[in-house]
């Protein structure tokens, strides 16, 4: 299993914060975003992770991580030109990936559950991680049926569910050939969703239900949000 952070994106939500750094370069209470989804992939025992990031900032998360090594971890670093969307950004992953199997977590995606079991246990298929939310039609939503789950819609207007699908995936090396296969999407990108739904229509995805907090931080309110989630289970831990 190998691990891939996607970094890229130009961060115009949160633009003028984004204007001369990379969002994933913005502190979330006292750590750079990025660290946090690194984290969740090395508890869960990854350790040759691939960032994927634009041209202008990939030289600063060089700065920031490094080779990995005081981590205990290798990372390797891949350009992605342009805009193209999440998925077009992970097919950047298909040579270093070698037909291993994949975990894929957004480089905005903070998340407090462990999800080792999820990440050892993986054998084939496709793994998705929902998480209940008050406000669905900001994410892609996932309809389910007992332990199936039906489709996933991207920010629907009217979401079938209140379980938004959360920016970490596990997928086995068919990824790649389903995301060589995508259509762009309206906006003219490859969209995750695409592939999440590929691997649903031959009934080989299964999901995770994640009990603790979750953000994205790719908006003003979110990343506030994070920052104070953060804060809170940091106190939490310490009180303990
Ligand atoms: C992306 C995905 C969406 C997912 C979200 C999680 O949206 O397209 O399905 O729910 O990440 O953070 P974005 O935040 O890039 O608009």
């Amino acid at each position: 299993m190998k691990g891939v952070i996607l970094a890229g994106g130009t961060g115009s939500r949160l633009f003028p914060l984004t204007k001369v750094t990379n969002k994933h370069l913005l502190p979330v209470y006292d750590k750079p975003m990025i660290c946090y989804p690194l984290n969740t992939l090395v508890n869960a025992g990854i350790d040759d992770i691939l960032i994927v990031s634009g041209r202008g900032h990939v030289g600063h998360f060089l700065e920031l991580l490094g080779s990995g090594s005081d981590m205990g971890v290798r990372l390797s670093y891949e350009i992605q030109e342009g805009a193209g969307g999440i998925a077009q950004a992970l097919g950047l992953a298909r040579r270093w990936a070698d037909h291993d199997s994949v975990t894929v977590i957004l480089g905005d995606n903070i998340f407090e559950d462990p999800v080792k079991d999820a990440v050892q246990s993986f054998k084939s298929g496709a793994r998705i991680f929902l998480k209940e939310v008050p406000d669905a039609q900001r994410f892609g939503v996932a309809e389910i049926s007992g332990d199936h789950i039906i489709g996933i819609e991207e920010k629907p207007k009217q979401p079938k569910s209140n379980l938004a699908v959360t920016g970490l995936y596990i997928y086995d090396s068919e990824v790649f050939r389903i995301i060589q296969e995508l259509k762009p999407s309206g906006r003219g990108e490859l969209e995750i969703t695409d592939v999440n739904n590929a691997y649903i229509q031959k009934s080989a995805m299964t999901f995770s239900l994640l009990k603790g907090f979750w953000s994205d931080a790719g908006t003003f309110d979110s990343l506030l949000h994070a920052s104070v989630m953060v804060q809170e289970s940091r106190k939490t831990q310490t009180s303990r």
